[in-house]
């Protein structure tokens, strides 16, 4: 199977397809040194997967989720018929389990749920909640196009940025959220560089975001974190480009390990700072960031490259996977209901509705 697929404009890469006989996820644990996909055909694996970021990224991992509630429904249909539902609930708390920070994941589940509800007993749930599946799948395109164009219209022509994490392909159903606007800047001509925060520990900007934009023929220039400040300071870059993994109701945003550090750096530097998110990453329960879990991983991740030890023997490790940018270092948050410019809680609940 090939990641790479002809669509154009830039926009080649997709991680996951729905078959016949299961789930194919590239796994990106192994990028970009292998192209390796891996069939899922149960919901364990899925969760596994999600576990242990065979697909990571907020939209990629709230799609994976709910194809796994069609393997999930598939399994128990065969097996016990008159009870798939009570099954597959266990099943969805399993899957909601997997990684707790990005809130796409417990939306895509009870968009299922939702579905599910609505099939009528006896009858065969798997061509309706594929269905499902498949249209949060599309919809999630949509929206990062749709992103694409409206953060792209804050780029100026000749500007520079810089983007951390891996907000494209892979962590989507596909063209991305901060790369979707990367992605679209870019095919119309406004970029003079793309910068890419390497991303310790886990790599994601030099193994994937690097990957996924040299694939699709855009060059890029990774730096180690600590050189953002002086990367600013020497005004190289006009637009930080990130993305999220949950926006709370007042605009705070959770996103990758990093991210706060930068929307600080930028503010001091007058460089601006745009969060890219689709409405399935907005938690309006969540009142500010604060109320946000943040995930803990291993420390391993930390002290270990490519599985081998690079910290002295015996130090310890702390390793959260996301921080918390609060909304008054966010110049604009562009999501594909439309912008909020200097986000605060009236402008967010005006987004919403
Ligand atoms: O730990 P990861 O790789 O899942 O973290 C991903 C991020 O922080 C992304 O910036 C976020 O999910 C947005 S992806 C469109």
């Amino acid at each position: 199977m090939e990641a790479k697929v002809t669509r154009g404009g830039h926009d080649t890469i997709r991680a996951m397809v729905w078959t016949t006989e299961g789930l194919r996820l590239i796994d990106q644990r192994a990028l970009p040194a292998a192209e390796q996909w891996l069939l899922l055909t149960n919901p364990a694996a899925v969760a596994q997967a999600i576990r242990e970021m065979v697909v990571r990224g907020a939209p990629a991992i709230g799609i994976t989720a709910a194809y796994g509630v069609v393997l999930s429904a598939r399994e128990h249909f065969a097996r016990t018929p008159a009870q798939w539902r009570q099954s597959m609930e266990d099943d969805m708390r399993m899957l909601a389990a997997a990684r707790p920070t990005a809130v796409n994941l417990v939306w895509a589940l009870q968009r299922m749920r939702e579905c599910a509800h609505r099939i009528a007993g006896g009858v065969d749930p798997v061509p309706a909640l594929l269905e499902e599946a498949s249209a949060i799948h599309a919809a999630d395109v949509a929206a990062n196009r749709a992103m694409g164009r409206l953060g792209a219209a804050f780029i100026p022509p000749g500007c520079s940025v810089l983007t951390h994490c891996n907000t494209g392909s892979l962590a989507t159903g596909g063209y991305g959220t901060a790369l979707g606007v990367i992605r679209r800047a870019w095919h119309d001509g406004l970029l003079r560089h793309v910068y890419a925060d390497e991303t310790r520990p886990w790599l994601q900007g030099s193994r994937l975001t690097a990957w996924e934009l040299l694939r699709d023929d855009i060059p890029v220039t990774l730096i180690a974190e600590g050189a953002a400040a002086y990367l600013m300071k020497l005004g190289r870059v006009q637009w930080v480009v990130v993305g999220a993994d949950r926006v709370a109701a007042n605009g705070d945003v959770a996103n990758k390990i990093g991210t706060y550090s930068l929307a600080v750096t930028a503010r001091r530097h007058g460089v601006r700072f745009m969060v890219v998110a689709p409405s399935s990453t907005l938690d309006m329960q969540a009142p500010d960031g604060e109320a946000i879990p943040i995930e803990n991983r291993p420390e391993t991740e930390v002290l270990t490259l490519s599985g081998q030890a690079v910290a002295a023997s015996g130090a310890r490790a702390w390793n959260p996977a996301f921080d918390i940018t609060p909304a008054e270092l966010i110049d604009v948050i562009v999501t594909e209901r439309g912008v909020v410019e200097a986000p605060d809680s009236a402008r967010m609940a005006a987004l919403n509705g």
